[in-house]
Order: structure tokens, then C-alpha cells, then sequence
């Protein structure tokens, strides 16, 4: 078992011991914020006291003298107001890095308690090319999905496409007659961008043309097999896109359920909302009112438009039933930008009232901010355009094909596109998952492909020279894991770097619990960054037999978290840059 569950499991017997009433699962144990104070923290005995009128540093005492970890940990010390301060004895980090040398763990554990987790991401909109605002969602939301699955939790993920609405009526118009067949063979969704546009504007010089928008998407709604046929190749032809994009990022949907697929289930489900007297009728058309909501007053959610089509809320319910039927999950993340805060508040509200009985399911609404050009506007291409993801990710990987080509101008010209793709994607995922995920973030290509600095690159790097540690010694690195025994950690720089290796499990942990893939970046750059002063101050390959096999094993060990971590991130590493 790691060193803080031993910590933590044995603080909640004796808590248990000097207060039976309480609620253990409150009883945690953190990374200490400074290693002065000791490599693991509690904070649960404040919590606890409080409510019981205890002073908190008698209750840690009293705690304390039922507490004996002396074969974990040095002394355990009671700080301010009534921290708990652990520091680890040097044996059980020892022993800690032993284990994970042996395969037991790589510092984290799969949960003893998996739940089952809906991810809804990426859910582009159909006939439109995916442009840059679906970055964040797909890298955010296949990441988490990532991190829970490390973590030993179902996890099913779902992608929402936006495949029905008012847009299909323009572009049944614009198929019929504007289309043409050549440029929709070669770029499909440039063809169906150019309909949709020409449509539109003609729509609104038009009310002709509105009203004959406005017959097809009747047509359509109602069945009319022709536009349901066009329709459907709409579908295809997007699909085959997204697949292509999907597949360059390496991000995989165990479903993909557009919206159009819950078009059934939508008469009944309004029927029994105004039944149950949750909607009712405002000005024609149908809605929910939030009144007894503060920050949902005077906010319906409309679920019926008065010409009859359903609301983007009316699918999203459908959409939450039809998941707590199939799937009996236990929490349903979706991960989207944060405009659409408002929208999920009411979605929530709404079917908490509709379905009390499903009262234990969690809802989140992973949002995020957007992303800007180093002018600080929203990001656009040059003649102002929403940039294309494809023609973004073709560039990250053209710009890495550069970098790469001056450093390793000797590498055959097929590796070197093969490590600039690696890098050039794995910087552009990085960069999307770095900030914090609700600010707004400038996208700068240098400061993403930069070899130094918190980034992909600097991390794949680092990786990369792990590797060549071993090749330079010809080592083989299966049989360096043979060697626990050796493992001595003597100078602080090894202590160091093998204290943050064993808070890489806790970093998971808070990354999936608080939905911030940034955690594990930063965990990941200061991982690096004290493997390089280890490297600096430490001799590896010169450093006596013994010396040499426990660096080895701390190298070995480096780099498979950094590894781990990374692909977690769903960014790929290369053993030669
Ligand atoms: N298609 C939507 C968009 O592009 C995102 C859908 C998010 N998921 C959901 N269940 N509403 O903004």
C-alpha cells in the first residue's frame, strides 16, 4: 500500500477510536503545500472539531496518542490551528519506490470504489467544419475521461453530435439547388459550410427563401423520405471528418448519439413535464420556470416552441433519461464552453424536479473559457476566419517539422515528420490543458513548440533523454527493475525527486476530482524539473556499481510517470528526439 493511504487509513482507525460518530471519508490526507512542514498534511481534525465544540489541537493529541505510524513516518507533528504535519521516514519512501520498481504500483491505485462516469464531449455541430472552439472540449473531456479510466472507473463516453435543427432546413434548400456535386467529392464540408452560408444570407434578403427553408425542415421533421436521404448523407459526410480528426488526436467515442437520435422520445417527455406541472404554457410556447431559483429567475428554459419544435433543453432531458436507463450511471460530466453555463443549470434543475427518484446521480458542467490570438481576440485565422482544427493541427505539425529538422538535421526525413507529429500535436494539447480551464487562454505557437518552459515538448524531452540514458549505458531497462534491493536515497536532490514521484497517485486523484487536467501538467513539469537537478548533481553512469543501479532505478522510474502522465494527457512520448 502507498505511504499516504497507509497514512490516512490508520489516522481514520484512530479517529474512529477517539470519535465514533465520525464521518471517515472526511478524514484525508493531502501533499503537504511545503515540504518544510513535511511531505503529507491533514486538515480533517479542525473540521471535526468544530461542529463538536473541541478545542482542535486537544483533539489532534488525543488522536495522536491512538495514532502509531512510527514505522511509516518520523514523529507526527500538530501545527497551527490543528494540522496534522507528516513527514515520511526515509525507509518507507525506500520501500515505496522498491514496490513500484517491481511493478506493484506506478504511486497511484485503482479506486476500491469504481464508479460509473458519462462523459459527454466534443459533440460538434453536423455540416460545419469542427473549427477551434472544439479543441478544448475534445482534449478536456478526453482527458478526464483518460484520468477516471487510470483511476479504475467505468467510464463511458458520448459524443453529442449536434446532427438536427433549424440550420438542416437551409441546407436541404441550398442542396437542392445551389449544390455542386465536384467540390462536394473533394471537401465535403467546405460545399455544406458554402450552402449553409449562401442560405443564410439569402434567407434574410429573402422571406421567400426563409419560407422555403422553413417547408423543408417541416418536410424533414415530419419524414419526407427525399430530405431524410440528404439528411442522413449530411451525416456521413460529416462523420467521415470528425473520424479523420478523431483519429489524428487518438480520441475514441464509445458512442456517438447526435441529438436527432432522442427526436422520438420528445412528445412524450413534454406531455408528462406539463402534466406533472413543471412546464407550463408562456406566450404559445411551452417552458420551465426556475422562480424559486435565485439565480434562475426570470431564466425559463423553453422546451416547446410555439410552431411546435422542440428546444436544445427538451434533447438535453431526453438525452439525461435515455442515460440513466441504459448506462445506471453514477455521475455525468459534460465538458463544454462556459456560454452554455446557464443552459446545464437549467437542464439540471429541470430533471432533478422531473426525476427526483435519480437524486444520487451527480451532474457536472466542466466548462471552459475560450481561446484568443496574441492580439487577445478570439482566435482567427489571418483574413479573420475561424480557424479550421484541421488546417490548426496540419500547421502545429508543419511548425514542430521545422524545430525537429534543426535540431536533428540528420534524422531521414520520414522520422522526422513522424517526432514533429508527435510533438507538433502533443504541444497543441498541452497548451489546451496547462491553464487553468476557465480562464481564457492565448494561443502562441512559439510558446507552445518552446523546448524550455512548462510545456509538451519540454516534457517529451525529458523523457526522451530518460531513455537515452539507458541506450548510452546499453542498459536494458527491464532487467535495472530487477534491482530494488539497491535502492539507496542519500542525497536531498534523489529525496527530492522521489518524494514528488509518490504524489503522482494523489495528483490523479484531485485531477479527476475537481475536473483540472492542470494539475497533472504542473505535477509533470516539476516532476521534470527535479529530475534534471537530480541528473545535474548526481552521477548516473559514472556513479559506483551500487550508486548506479539505485539512479538508474530512480531514473527508470521518472520516466515511466512522466510517460504515464503524459498519456494520460493523450499526448505520446518518443524514445529519440
Ligand atoms: N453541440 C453543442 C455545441 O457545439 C455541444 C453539445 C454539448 N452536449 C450536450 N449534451 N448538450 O455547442
Amino acid at each position: 500500500m502507498l505511504p499516504h493511504k497507509q497514512i490516512e487509513q490508520r489516522l481514520q482507525q484512530a479517529v474512529r477510536a477517539v470519535l465514533p460518530d465520525a464521518d471517515l471519508a472526511t478524514v484525508l490526507v493531502r501533499p503537504c503545500p511545503d515540504a518544510k512542514f513535511g511531505d503529507y498534511q491533514s486538515a480533517a481534525l479542525m473540521a471535526l472539531a468544530k461542529p463538536r465544540k473541541l478545542n482542535p489541537r486537544q483533539l489532534a493529541g488525543d488522536v495522536l496518542a491512538k495514532l502509531d505510524l512510527s514505522d511509516v513516518c518520523e514523529p507526527v507533528e500538530i501545527a497551527g490551528a490543528g494540522f496534522l504535519n507528516f513527514r515520511l521516514k526515509n525507509s518507507a519512501l525506500v520501500a515505496a519506490l522498491a514496490a513500484a520498481a517491481r511493478g506493484e504500483h506506478l504511486f497511484f491505485e485503482k479506486t476500491t470504489q469504481p464508479r460509473t462516469v458519462v462523459v459527454d464531449f466534443s459533440s460538434p455541430n453536423v455540416a460545419k467544419p469542427m473549427h477551434v472552439g472544439h479543441i478544448r472540449s475534445t482534449i478536456l473531456g478526453d482527458c478526464l475521461a483518460r484520468v477516471l479510466r487510470l483511476l479504475g472507473h467505468r467510464v463511458i463516453t458520448d459524443n453529442h453530435l449536434g446532427d438536427w435543427g433549424t440550420q438542416f432546413g437551409m441546407l436541404l434548400v441550398g442542396w437542392q439547388r445551389n449544390l455542386n456535386p465536384a467540390a462536394l467529392k473533394s471537401d465535403p464540408l467546405a460545399e455544406m459550410e458554402r450552402l449553409y452560408k449562401k442560405l443564410s444570407a439569402e434567407c434574410k434578403e429573402n422571406p421567400a427563401t426563409l419560407e422555403a427553408a422553413k417547408q423543408e425542415l417541416v418536410k424533414l421533421q415530419g419524414g419526407d423520405a427525399e430530405n431524410l436521404r440528404i439528411w442522413r448523407e449530411m451525416i456521413a459526410l460529416s462523420q467521415v471528418q470528425f473520424d479523420t480528426i478523431y483519429a489524428r488526436l487518438g480520441v475514441k467515442f464509445d458512442n456517438t448519439l447526435g441529438e436527432s437520435f432522442y427526436n422520438p422520445r420528445l412528445p412524450a417527455l413534454v406531455e408528462e413535464l406539463v402534466a406533472k406541472g413543471i412546464a407550463r404554457e408562456s406566450e404559445g410556447a411551452l417552458a420551465v420556470f426556475f422562480d424559486d431559483i435565485a439565480q434562475l429567475k426570470k431564466q425559463p428554459a423553453l422546451i416547446r416552441k410555439s410552431d411546435g419544435g422542440f428546444n436544445y433543453t427538451t434533447t438535453d432531458l431526453a438525452t439525461l433519461a435515455h442515460r440513466l436507463e441504459t448506462w445506471k450511471p453514477d455521475e455525468i460530466i459534460y465538458v463544454t464552453d462556459g456560454r452554455q453555463q446557464l443552459h446545464f443549470q437549467q437542464v439540471f434543475t429541470a430533471f432533478r424536479r422531473w426525476r427526483p427518484e435519480a437524486a444520487k446521480v451527480q451532474f457536472a458542467h466542466v466548462w471552459f473559457g475560450s481561446i484568443l490570438g496574441e492580439d487577445g481576440k478570439p482566435f482567427k485565422t489571418r483574413s479573420g476566419e475561424t480557424v479550421k482544427l484541421a488546417d490548426l493541427l496540419d500547421e502545429a505539425e508543419e511548425r514542430a517539422f521545422k524545430v525537429v529538422s534543426e535540431k536533428n538535421p540528420d534524422l531521414n526525413e520520414s522520422a522526422r515528420r513522424e517526432v514533429a507529429r508527435v510533438i507538433g500535436l502533443g504541444a497543441v494539447k498541452y497548451a489546451d490543458l496547462l491553464p487553468n480551464r476557465q480562464s481564457d487562454y492565448v494561443f502562441s505557437w512559439d510558446k507552445m513548440l518552446a523546448l524550455n518552459g512548462n510545456t509538451a515538448p519540454y516534457l517529451q524531452y525529458a523523457y526522451a533523454r530518460i531513455r537515452s540514458i539507458f541506450k548510452k549505458g546499453e542498459l536494458d531497462q527491464s532487467a535495472i527493475r530487477n534491482l530494488q534491493s539497491a535502492i539507496h536515497l542519500g542525497a536531498p536532490e534523489e529525496i527530492a525527486l522521489a518524494r514528488q514521484l509518490l504524489n503522482f497517485g494523489l495528483v490523479l486523484e484531485a485531477a479527476a476530482t475537481e475536473y483540472r487536467p492542470n494539475f497533472i501538467c504542473n505535477y509533470l513539469y516539476d516532476l521534470a524539473g527535479l529530475f534534471a537537478r537530480f541528473y545535474e548533481s548526481c552521477p548516473v553512469l559514472k556513479a559506483n556499481e551500487a550508486g548506479r543501479a539505485s539512479r538508474l532505478l530512480l531514473c527508470d522510474l521518472t520516466g515511466r510517470v512522466l510517460a504515464s502522465g503524459l498519456a494520460v494527457l493523450g499526448i505520446e512520448t518518443l524514445d529519440q528526439m
